[in-house]
C-alpha cells in the first residue's frame, strides 16, 4: 500500500474525519481523498461516510493491506488468493532485487515442502514466505529457519495452541506420546560463503483448514481443529512476522528461545544425516542451530538431517 494511501487509512481509523480536512492534513486534491476512499473500498475495508465525515468501520479478513494495515514490521505483502507456491514466487522477487517482502496466499497448488516432498496447501491456511537480505555469513543462515520456528510457535501459543518445536523447524502440538504436524518451515537461500544474497523463509501454517484434507503421512492437525473454531488468520499472521521481524535482528536470542519451546532436547532420537543415521539423547542445540547428540561412541554434533524421536526405552 502507498504511503498516502496508509496515511489515510489511519486517519480514518481515527475519524470521523471530513474530505476537506485530510485533503488538508495531507496536502492532497478532495478528488485525491475520494479516490484513495475508493480504493480502500476496493480492498475490503468499510469506510462509512455521513455528515461528520469518513470513518473506518472493519478492516478485511485476510490479505495484503488486510495484514499490513496495524503490522508492526517493516515488510509489505503480496497477496494471493491462488498461487503454486509462495516460494517460488519469492524467489522470483528475490532475482528481481527486492527484499523485506511477504508472499502470502491463501491456497497454492504446488506447496513445496523439504526433501523435494509436495506440501498440501489448501483454501484455509496461511502459506506465506518471507524475502529478506541479512547481512550475515551463509553459515549463520540456519539461525533464520530456528527463528521462523519460535515466531510461529509464539504465534500459535497467543493464539491458545500449545505448539512446540521439533528440531530443526517442525512445529507440532503434542498429545501424550502423540505428535501432530501443525507448521511446516521450508528456507532457502543464495549468497557466497562470506555473505548472503538473500534469504526466503516459507512458513506453512495449517490455520482454518480441516486436517482430514491433509495428506495423513504427516500426522496433521490444524489451528482450527485444535481450538474448537476459526483462527483470526489475520491477526495471527501478523503476530508471526512481528515476532519473526524481532528475531531476525537480535540473533544471539533466537537459540535461548528455541530451547524454551522444544519438544526434541531430553528425547532419544535417530537423525538421518547425509553421513548415515545417528541415534542418541538429544540434549542441546548450538548457534546457529546445530542439534548435539550424546551417542554411545560419544557426542555428535548435526547440523542438517530428518529428525525422528524415538519413543523412550522402558525398563
Ligand atoms: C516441510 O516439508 O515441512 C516444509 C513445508 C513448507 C511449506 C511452506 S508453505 C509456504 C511456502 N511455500 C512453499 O511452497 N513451501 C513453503
Amino acid at each position: 500500500m502507498n504511503e498516502t494511501r496508509h496515511r489515510v487509512l489511519d486517519a480514518l481509523a481515527d475519524g470521523p474525519v471530513s474530505g476537506p480536512t485530510l485533503a488538508d492534513e495531507l496536502d492532497i486534491s478532495r478528488s485525491a481523498v475520494w479516490k484513495h476512499v475508493e480504493a480502500l473500498r476496493d480492498e475490503g475495508f468499510e469506510v462509512r461516510s455521513d455528515d461528520a465525515g469518513y470513518v473506518l468501520d472493519s478492516v478485511p479478513e485476510f490479505g495484503a493491506s488486510a495484514v499490513e494495515y496495524g503490522l508492526d514490521a517493516p515488510f509489505s505483502v503480496e497477496y494471493h488468493d491462488s498461487i503454486p507456491s509462495t516460494n517460488a514466487r519469492a524467489r522470483d522477487l528475490a532475482a528481481e532485487g527486492a527484499s523485506d517482502i511477504v508472499v502470502l496466499a491463501d491456497e497454492q497448488t504446488g506447496g513445496r515442502g523439504r526433501l523435494d516432498r509436495d506440501w498440501h496447501s489448501p483454501s484455509g491456511g496461511v502459506w506465506l514466505s518471507v524475502l529478506f537480505r541479512p547481512d550475515v555469513p551463509m553459515a549463520h543462515a540456519p539461525v533464520f529457519t530456528l527463528a521462523s520456528a519460535v515466531a510461529v510457535t509464539r504465534a500459535a501459543r497467543e493464539a491458545g495452541v500449545e505448539a512446540s518445536i521439533k528440531w530443526p523447524n517442525d512445529v507440532l502440538v503434542r498429545r501424550g506420546e502423540e505428535e501432530r504436524k501443525l507448521v511446516g518451515i521450508l528456507t532457502e537461500m543464495e549468497g557466497e560463503a562470506d555473505r548472503v544474497s538473500w534469504v526466503v523463509v516459507g512458513i506453512g501454517v495449517n490455520a482454518n483448514v480441516d486436517p482430514a484434507d491433509l495428506p495423513d503421512e504427516a500426522n496433521p492437525t490444524s489451528l482450527s481443529a485444535e481450538r474448537g473454531e476459526p483462527v483470526d488468520r489475520r491477526l495471527f499472521t501478523q503476530r508471526l512476522l512481528e515476532e519473526f521481524d524481532s528475531l531476525r535482528q537480535d540473533t544471539e536470542q533466537v537459540v535461548e528461545a528455541w530451547r524454551e519451546y522444544a519438544t526434541t532436547l531430553g528425547q532419544q532420537v535417530r537423525v538421518e544425516t547425509p553421513g548415515g543415521p545417528i541415534e542418541g539423547e538429544a540434549v542441546d542445540i548450538q548457534f546457529p542451530g546445530a542439534l548435539v547428540i550424546e551417542t554411545e561412541s560419544g557426542t555428535e554434533v548435526v547440523s542438517a538431517g530428518d529428525c525422528e524421536h524415538l519413543r523412550p526405552v522402558t525398563e
